[in-house]
């Protein structure tokens, strides 16, 4: 364990670029593990979760190379052709790496093993195993459908036409990468939008992938298996879910203006932005371009007065990672914020609304928790108490990095008990957050 104590600080000035989107990263791995030839990628996020996703492609017969900082090129094996891995697939803490191989090997001649740390032998994996043993695939799970299991594909697959019983994109992207070695054609309904990255870069690399909306206003998306998959050179966007942590900072740090450079702002990811500017948050979008198929602004973050809101449950998959951090600001916003429709962050890295719950009470918020969600009643811009004791993690990176966020508003700091975790999504957080104090 690394514990450390984050400090209160004066504003917080100057520019960051931050890491490439781990999303996006994890996908443009394994797609280009599947095409045939040469995937260039630049700006992929260098964390653990997206190098547990390297190791995973390398082991089933990928070429995957690091050529610069953040530049990588993967020489695929094609669709139908990922070799029987040796050794169990060792997923780290990384629920996406885990679900979204699971439906790659599902399609595929051979058996794989998947190991993870004490946070993701703890969560889910029902919710794959359930739609791909449908398709043909067998499993062998710990008890409750968990880590460590074994898997072993089915050859050919069976196409399905599943609708997701919870919003959840990793579901959604097991089950077409799945389709994509599945003759015929598989179909996914999601009644409630989620990230569409793996809809996209699907489509990018030549993939036959339709969406459509039925008559319910559910997307319905279908894609036709046995694909090939071209190479692609693609420029990985900056991570929204990690400048959220700073849009936060700088919101709630009384004088602070900071430019985020290089955020994706893709719709199906931007709810925080919007849900801070409800709350009365001032940040500009500046520069919107597009980058790699999404949509990228820079954003001018600065300290506002926040006012608590009720957050409409609709928004909640285009925010989903970022309710922690949301957390802090509503901690110290004026007036209540009250969330609902939170059920999924109970089978995050950790139970999200209880950890953080837990957390912010310890700091000296004002919090009270629901089934579905919090509701907190913020200081008005006052700085939170601090910690005299310790915060528990749970090997969550979300939770280290909102409550080193509630450290820098508080007036005796906020200590965390392990920051490692931290390395999965945003290996260089402490860096950059010495960088806008200094
Ligand atoms: C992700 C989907 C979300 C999100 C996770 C990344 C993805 O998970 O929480 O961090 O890359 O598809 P769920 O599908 O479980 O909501």
């Amino acid at each position: 364990m690394r514990p450390r104590r984050f400090l209160p600080t004066g504003p917080l000035k100057g520019r960051i670029r931050v890491p490439g989107d781990k999303s996006i990263s994890h996908r443009s791995i394994m797609l280009g593990a599947l095409a045939v030839g040469e995937t260039k990628v630049t700006g992929l996020l260098e964390g653990e979760d997206v190098l547990s996703t390297a190791a995973a492609m390398r082991a089933m017969g990928a070429t995957v190379t690091r050529t610069g900082e953040g530049a990588w090129t993967v020489n695929g094996v094609g669709v139908g052709a990922l070799l029987q891995p040796e050794a169990p697939l060792d997923m780290g803490n990384s629920g996406t790496s885990t679900r979204l191989l699971m439906g790659l090997v599902a399609s595929h001649p051979i058996t794989a093993t998947f190991i993870g740390d004490g946070s993701l032998s703890k969560r889910p994996m029902g919710r794959v195993i359930d739609p791909l043993s449908e398709m043909g695939a067998s499993f062998e799970a710990s008890e409750g459908g968990r880590l460590p299991l074994i898997l072993k594909g089915a050859s050919p697959a069976v196409p399905i036409r599943y609708r997701l019983p919870m919003a959840s994109a990793q579901v959604k992207s097991a089950i077409l990468l799945a389709g994509l070695n599945t003759p015929g054609i598989t179909t996914v309904i999601e009644p409630v939008p989620t990230r569409d990255h793996s809809e996209r870069m699907l489509r990018g690399f030549g993939a036959d992938l339709t969406v459509e909306t039925d008559a319910d206003g559910a997307r319905v998306i279908s894609i036709r298996g046995e694909a090939e998959l071209e190479p692609q050179t693609i420029e990985v966007p900056g991570d929204p879910s990690s400048a959220a942590f700073f849009i936060v900072a700088a919101l709630v740090i009384p004088g602070s203006e900071v430019l985020i450079e290089n955020v994706g702002l893709n719709p199906t990811r931007a709810g925080i932005v919007e849900v801070l500017r409800q709350m009365g948050g001032s940040i500009e979008e500046v520069n919107p371009r597009e980058v790699g198929g999404e949509p990228v602004a820079d954003l001018l973050v600065r300290h506002s007065a926040l006012k608590g809101i009720d957050v409409d449950p609709a928004i909640v998959p285009a925010m989903v990672d970022e309710f922690p951090v949301l957390f802090v600001a509503a901690a110290l916003a004026e007036g209540v914020t009250t969330t609902t429709g939170l059920e999924e962050l109970r089978v995050k890295e950790s139970d999200r609304i209880s950890v953080m719950a837990t957390a912010l009470a310890a700091a000296g918020a004002t919090v009270r928790e629901t089934e579905d969600g919090l509701i907190i009643t913020g200081t008005g811009g006052e700085p939170l108490v601090g910690t005299n004791g310790t915060i528990a993690t749970h090997l969550d990176h979300r939770i280290a990095m909102s409550m080193a966020v509630a450290g820098l508003a508080s007036r005796a700091g906020v200590e965390v008990d392990d920051v490692r975790p931290i390395a999965t999504s945003f290996p260089v957080f402490e860096t950059m957050l010495e960088g806008l104090t200094a």
